[in-house]
């Protein structure tokens, strides 16, 4: 898991982040349909264009579980397990989609914090986005 100071690089990233949930998550999910038109299968609801109102209601919800994942990097598990149900039994969404979000995700991260976002933060995050990938996608079997 994390080591102390990729702990440390996580929080300091979030603590940027924290209080601009939804408009990181609106745009981070109008580049992942951007980038991956594949991945809008699974929000044919939102429509062809979804509009800002859906892509920021959707998108801090997914900050806001992403806010509790920081809160919880050792217990990833236990926190998102209910989240990791839905993804898996209820919406079956392809794990294979989860690094195309990640990526997407640090492209937000480096677009918006430029300088600030260093090659040990990006690695970092990197390491703790794939563990919540890691626990989202593992009750598929
Ligand atoms: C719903 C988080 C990855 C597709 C959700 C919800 C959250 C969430 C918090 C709302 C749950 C609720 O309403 O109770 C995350 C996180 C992810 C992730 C933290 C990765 C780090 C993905 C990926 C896809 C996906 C890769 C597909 C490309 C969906 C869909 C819904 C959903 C279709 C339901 C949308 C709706 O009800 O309007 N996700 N998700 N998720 N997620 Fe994810």
């Amino acid at each position: 898991m994390l080591n102390t100071q990729e702990r440390a690089h996580v929080a300091q990233v979030w603590d940027l982040i924290a209080g601009h949930e939804a408009h990181f998550g609106a745009e981070l999910l109008l580049r992942l349909f951007t980038v991956y038109p594949s991945t809008k299968i699974y929000f044919k609801h939102l429509g062809a264009c979804p509009d800002e109102v859906l892509l920021l209601s959707h998108g801090q919800r997914v900050l806001e579980a992403v806010g509790v994942a920081v809160q919880h990097v050792d217990n990833l598990r236990a926190a998102l397990s209910p989240l990791a149900d839905l993804h898996a039994h209820v919406l079956r969404v392809d794990p294979a989609n989860f690094p195309l979000l990640i990526q997407c995700f640090q492209v937000v991260l480096a677009s918006h914090l430029q300088d600030e976002f260093t090659v040990e933060m990006q690695a970092a995050w990197d390491k703790f986005l794939t563990g919540v990938a890691i626990v989202l996608t593992e009750k598929y079997r």
